[in-house]
Order: C-alpha cells, then structure tokens, then sequence
C-alpha cells in the first residue's frame, strides 16, 4: 500500500512546491531597504569620483542629500536577515541595525557640510569612513547570499 501512495505523494508534493519555488528567487534585490540601498550604491559611485574634483562640491553635496534622505528612508526598513535570525535574538538584531544606520545618516549629513564649505580633505576622508561603514554594515546585516 505504502508503494502506491509514496510516489503519488512526491507528484503531488513537487506539483505544488515546484511552482512557488521561483517566488524568493523574484524577491531578490526588491526589498525596499534593498531598492534604498540601489540609490545609494549609484549616488555613492558618481559621489566618490566628484569629490575628488573640488569644482564639483556643489553637486558632490547634492549627491549627499540623496544619499541622506534614502538613508532616512532605510531606517525604519528591517534587513530581510532579520526573518532568519533567532527569535529571541531578532530585536537586538534589529536595534543594532538602526544604531549604524543613524551613525550612517550622521556621516552623510557632515559629509554634505563639508562639501558646503568647500573642505575637501575632510570630504575625503568621511568618503572612507563612509566605505569603511558600508563593509562592516554589511558583513553584520545584509544577508550573506544576497550579492
Ligand atoms: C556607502 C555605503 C553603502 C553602500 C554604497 C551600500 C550599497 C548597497 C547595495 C548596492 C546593496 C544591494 C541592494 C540590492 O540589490 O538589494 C545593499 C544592501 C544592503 N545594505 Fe547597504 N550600502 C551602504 C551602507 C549600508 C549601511 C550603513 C547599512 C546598515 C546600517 C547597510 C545595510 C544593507 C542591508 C541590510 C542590505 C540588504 C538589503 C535587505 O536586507 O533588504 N548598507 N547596500
């Protein structure tokens, strides 16, 4: 009896499972803190090569507050990590997150100072930090498969 209903079982059981299997894969890179970090990781580009040129501080500080309001808007926005921390573990998770986050939104709100006042060294030197955050942002918060 059991012969007969085990294979019946996997038809069905891959009938159902195989079609939801590419729903996660599409949820890739679509999270809304993901699509704020997309802004981020473009503007961040066009930024590092403008502040190396002071001609381009005000529109290097422009890039700056585009960086900052997506900031703003990741904020309230958990990491998709979250779901697969421990439970017990998720608040804490989250409350770290929002910590750097904020110390984020800090370093782009002096960066975008000093490019007003036309201080390049000082803007370079927020530029690394800036990258020196993104790194250790990530290897804590953002899911490790999702590059
Ligand atoms: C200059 C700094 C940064 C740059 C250029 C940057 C860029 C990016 C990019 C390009 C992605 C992938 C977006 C996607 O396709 O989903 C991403 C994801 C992510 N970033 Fe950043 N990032 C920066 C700083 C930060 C900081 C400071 C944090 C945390 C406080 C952070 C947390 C995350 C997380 C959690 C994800 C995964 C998305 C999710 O969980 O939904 N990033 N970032």
């Amino acid at each position: 009896m059991k012969m007969i209903r085990h294979p019946l079982a996997l038809l069905l059981a891959f009938g159902l499972v195989l079609p939801v299997l590419p729903l996660p894969a599409e949820d890739h890179g679509h999270t809304e803190l993901g699509e704020q970090m997309e802004v981020i990781g473009k503007t961040f580009r066009s930024l590092r090569r403008a502040v190396r040129d002071p001609a381009k501080n005000a529109e290097a500080a422009e890039m700056a507050g585009e960086m900052l309001a997506a900031a703003r808007a990741s904020i309230d926005h958990d990491p998709a990590w979250t779901a697969d921390q421990p439970a017990a573990e998720q608040a804490d998770f989250v409350a770290g997150y929002k910590k750097e986050m904020q110390k984020f939104i800090d370093l782009l709100t002096e960066l975008k100072a000093a490019l007003e006042a036309d201080d390049n060294e000082k803007a370079n030197e927020l530029v690394d930090a800036l990258r020196d955050q993104q790194r250790s942002s990530h290897k804590a918060y953002k899911k490790p498969d999702e590059d």
